[in-house]
C-alpha cells in the first residue's frame, strides 16, 4: 500500500521544498536536512527544462533562487547545472532527488507538486510517472498540482499513485469548487492553512478525502491544524513541525 494512505495517530511532518528554512529550497541539501531533522517526507516542485529533463525548482525563472537569470523552460539542463542554487548547491533533477531520498526501513515520503503552467507538449506528467516507476517509488509518492487537468491526467497515467488537488484561501469559492470538480478522482486535498478549520476537515473526511496543509511555519498554526485533524503538515522547518506534533501527541495522551 502507498505509505501516504496509512492511518496514523498524529499528522505527518512534511518539509516544504525540503528543510527550506535552513537550507536552499528544493536542493539535495534541503532534502537531506529534512531527513536529518526527522521529517516524514518532503514536498518538491517540478517542471521541464529546455532539454526535456524534469528539474526540481519552484519558480518559472531561475532569478530568485540562483545566481542566474532566465526561464527554466528556455535553459538546458547543462545550463541549469552551471548555476548556484545557494550555498554551492545545484538545481537537482527529479531523478537525483528520488535517489538521494532512498533509505532502508521506513520510506521517506515525497509529495511531488507538478507546476501548473506545464505546456502539454512537455509531457511533464508522463515523464514524472516514468521516473517514479523507474526508481520504484510509487509506494512513497503523492502527486499534487494546482492544475486540475494535470491531476486528471495523472489518474489516467498512474492510478496506483495517490493524488491531491491544491487550492488556496485567495481563490473565489466557485473557482475552488470548479477546480476540485475538474480534478476528478483524488485521495487528498491540499488547502493552504488559512482554510483549515475543523468543519472543513470533517466535511472532507466524511467524503473520504484526507487533508494535508501548507505552509505552516509557527507552532501555533501547527497545533491549530493538527487539532483540526489534518493528515499532514507541510512547512519550511521540519524541526519546528516535529516539536509541534510531539506537543500535540502529549496533549492527546493526557486528554
Ligand atoms: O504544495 C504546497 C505548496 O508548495 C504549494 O504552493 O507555491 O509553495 O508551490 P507553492
Ligand atoms: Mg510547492
Amino acid at each position: 500500500m502507498n505509505a501516504w494512505l496509512s492511518d496514523r495517530p498524529l499528522p505527518l511532518v512534511i518539509a516544504h521544498r525540503g528543510a527550506s528554512a535552513h537550507a536552499p529550497e528544493n536542493t539535495l541539501a534541503a532534502f537531506r536536512l529534512a531527513m536529518e531533522q526527522g521529517a516524514d517526507g518532503a514536498e518538491l516542485d517540478v517542471m521541464c527544462c529546455a532539454s526535456g529533463e524534469v528539474v526540481v525548482i519552484h519558480d518559472d525563472t531561475v532569478d530568485r533562487t540562483t545566481n542566474g537569470r532566465g526561464r527554466v523552460s528556455a535553459l538546458s539542463l547543462r545550463a541549469l547545472k552551471q548555476l548556484d542554487a545557494g550555498a554551492g548547491e545545484r538545481i537537482p533533477t527529479l531523478s537525483e532527488v528520488l535517489t538521494a531520498t532512498e533509505r532502508p526501513g521506513t520510506p521517506f515520503l515525497l509529495n511531488i507538486e507538478l507546476k501548473p503552467n506545464a505546456a502539454p507538449r512537455d509531457q511533464l506528467e508522463a515523464k514524472v510517472v516514468d521516473l517514479v516507476r523507474q526508481h520504484a517509488c510509487t509506494e512513497r509518492v503523492l502527486f499534487s498540482s494546482f492544475n486540475p487537468l494535470i491531476v486528471r491526467r495523472l489518474a489516467r497515467l498512474a492510478p496506483e499513485v495517490p493524488r491531491a488537488i491544491l487550492y488556496f484561501s485567495g481563490m473565489p469559492k466557485l473557482l475552488r469548487a470548479l477546480v476540485i470538480a475538474l480534478a476528478g478522482a483524488h485521495e487528498f486535498q491540499h488547502p493552504d492553512h488559512r482554510l483549515v478549520v475543523p468543519e472543513h476537515v470533517q466535511r472532507l473526511r466524511a467524503i473520504g478525502k484526507r487533508v494535508n496543509t501548507w505552509t505552516v511555519n509557527t507552532l501555533e498554526d501547527a497545533l491549530r491544524v493538527g487539532r483540526a485533524g489534518v493528515a499532514g503538515i507541510i512547512g519550511d522547518s521540519p524541526s519546528l513541525l516535529r516539536a509541534s506534533v510531539e506537543a500535540l501527541g502529549l496533549k492527546i495522551e493526557r486528554g
